[in-house]
């Protein structure tokens, strides 16, 4: 199986509608959990976007959206927001959730033992503004135009070619407008080869860091406003969690080269 293939999976879709959309009891059943990791596709835009910097009509991008929470998370600051993801599989219940506002989906609590929940997006957010295209991040459609904001939410270390990626960005944001890159620098081979990875490795003797690659890549274009670590949390089942902690940064697109 292609490791892509993870995304088109029962199992990935229920964990990330419980990731984008559970409440805090149903992703940590555990007073003694890291609670300050929920809500991770919340906060990557109530943390990390400079909001004061976003002109009216603002136009968002949510690159490697899964099932779309950043997405409408964009649409409470933007009048018009694009998710894309390459999982058919997660674009699809997307859409739903965004015509439906509701999507209902199997909690895994053990083995083949499961609770019915439901994904809701938020009643407040304006889900007009928000629309889901399937689509690879290394090799987007040509005429998607300009952003005021790029989202991209750990998505870098899951491309084949994460540096084709990058180079794309200063054109896809607007004079002025952000880019915000978190990543948790989980390099695998199996997702990356390990000539493509952004860091994590040794060049020269001397240790190549994913910000290092990304200082390199992207100040030319961009001028690094913030770096934050978000910690974020993944139930597996109710016994079994991933916790992490991501590399944020937020990028501010120069106007004097503006595409
Ligand atoms: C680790 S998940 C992160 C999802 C979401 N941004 C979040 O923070 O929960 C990586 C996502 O990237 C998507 N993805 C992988 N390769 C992609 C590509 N070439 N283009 C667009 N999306 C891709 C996967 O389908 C998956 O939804």
């Amino acid at each position: 199986m292609n490791a892509l293939d993870y995304y088109e999976t029962d199992r990935a879709l229920s964990e990330y509608l419980l990731f984008h959309y559970g409440s805090a009891p149903q992703v940590l059943p555990w007073s003694f959990g890291p609670a300050g990791a929920l809500d991770y596709p919340v906060r990557c835009v109530s943390e990390c976007l400079e909001f004061a910097r976003l002109p009216g009509n603002a136009r968002g991008l949510d690159l490697g959206c899964a099932v779309g929470r950043s997405t409408f998370e964009l649409a409470r600051h933007c009048s018009r927001v694009i998710g894309i993801d390459y999982s058919h599989r997660f674009i699809e219940v997307a859409r739903r959730l965004q015509i439906d506002g509701a999507f209902p989906f199997a909690l895994v609590e053990e083995g083949q033992l499961r609770t019915p929940a439901t994904a809701v997006v938020p009643a407040d957010i304006d889900r007009s503004r928000v629309t889901f295209e399937q689509g690879d991040a290394q090799a987007l459609q040509k005429d998607l135009g300009q952003f005021d904001v790029v989202l991209l939410a750990n998505l870098l270390d899951r491309l084949r070619e994460p540096h084709r990626c990058l180079v794309t960005l200063p054109d896809l944001v607007a004079g002025g407008g952000q880019l915000i890159i978190t990543t948790p620098c989980t390099w695998l081979e199996e997702y990356t080869a390990q000539a493509n990875w952004l860091g994590g490795f040794l060049r020269d003797g001397k240790p190549v860091t994913t910000l290092a690659t990304l200082r390199h890549t992207l100040e030319p274009h961009f001028s690094l406003s913030q770096t934050r670590d978000l910690p974020f949390l993944i139930r597996e089942h109710s016994r079994k969690f991933q916790w992490s902690v991501a590399l944020a940064t937020v990028w501010i697109r120069h106007s004097q080269t503006r595409a």
